[in-house]
């Protein structure tokens, strides 16, 4: 029997597989060779970069919760330019699509940097990451108001024509209403979601156990809402959705394509066990074969009357 297709089209980004890896999760891919095929993922989201270099948050910035993980890393990275001199050379001839990720904090930063990140060839793709939440709150705004949405994406959008995918908050009362603007504003994709803003306290020092005092928090523990936000965008725009929040398992993965994404992204998981995205993938192949499916896209959205 021929194998299904797990290929998915993303404006013009072709990925032999439906998975991302998540953005500041899985370093500049090199890192994970040793551990993971890298002829088995479709694409790695690199780190966010922004204008000027940026030395991240105080420490501790990563704190471990029941079923999740809390970060504020603070967008450390480099800046722009010596990224563009020093680090994006690495990622030519890669076996999976190469996502630069922009991250800003005025319109003009996102346009820039965008334009100057897209015009390398090593990078296929640009994600705008419009919604950190660990750097004040700043960098979240941009995600959390839709005029802010619609000027920035459409600055980034004058910016490149290679495919742009806008990374969405989950902090907002109405996703939908912010993905119509990121879509009409000329995103190929949107991203869904960001981290969930969060906190933990130490009880013996009665401090917040993030140097940062709020961070974002990823993994299981944020699965249901992720959800939610696809599903509640999918029946609102048409462009594709990159799932993403807690998925671990084949399981999980099926619950954001019958929501309505067209691929997914995996963070975390990546931290405990580098396998997890090439046991989905082998494992979607496997669930499609057994119910005659030739195509992930026949199950796309199915969950979803919108
Ligand atoms: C340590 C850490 C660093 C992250 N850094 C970024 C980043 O630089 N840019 C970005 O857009 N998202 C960043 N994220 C968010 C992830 O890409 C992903 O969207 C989020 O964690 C939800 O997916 P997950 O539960 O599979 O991790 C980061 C997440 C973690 C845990």
């Amino acid at each position: 029997m021929v194998a299904p297709d797990l290929s998915v089209r993303i404006g013009r980004l072709q990925l032999a597989y439906p998975t991302l890896m998540g953005s500041g999760c899985y370093g500049s891919g090199e890192e994970y060779a040793p551990f993971a095929d890298p002829a088995k993922i479709g694409g790695v989201v690199l780190k966010s970069v922004t204008r000027a270099p940026r030395l991240g948050n105080p420490v501790p910035r990563l704190v471990h919760t029941p079923a999740g993980l809390l970060n504020a890393i603070g967008l450390q990275n480099p800046g722009i330019e010596w990224y563009l001199r020093h680090d994006v050379a690495k990622f030519a001839g890669r076996p999976y699509r190469t996502i630069g990720s922009v991250a800003g904090f005025s319109v003009e930063d996102y346009a820039y940097v965008t334009e100057r990140l897209a015009a390398r060839d090593e990078i296929e793709a640009i994600e705008l990451n419009i919604s950190c939440p660990n750097v004040g709150h700043e960098g979240e705004t941009f995600g959390c108001d839709p005029d802010l949405t619609s000027k920035v994406v459409s600055a980034a959008r004058g910016a490149t024509d290679k495919t742009l995918i806008v990374k969405l908050s989950p902090n907002v009362t109405d996703i939908a209403s912010i993905a119509l603007e990121a879509q009409a504003a000329g995103a190929d994709a949107l991203a869904v979601v960001n981290t969930v803003r969060g906190m933990a306290i130490d009880t013996n020092t009665w401090r917040p156990r993030l140097g940062n005092v709020t961070g974002g928090l990823s993994g299981p523990a944020i699965r249901p809402i992720a959800l939610l936000a696809v599903y509640e965008v999918a029946r609102a725009v048409t462009i594709p959705i990159v799932g993403q929040g807690g998925i671990e398992t084949l399981s999980d993965a099926l619950e954001f394509f019958l929501a309505g994404a067209s691929a997914i992204s995996i963070g975390t998981a990546n931290f405990t066990d580098p396998r997890i995205p090439a046991r989905i993938v082998d494992g979607l192949a496997a669930y499609l074969s057994a119910r005659g499916l030739g195509s992930l896209r026949d199950i796309v959205g199915k969950a979803n009357p919108g």
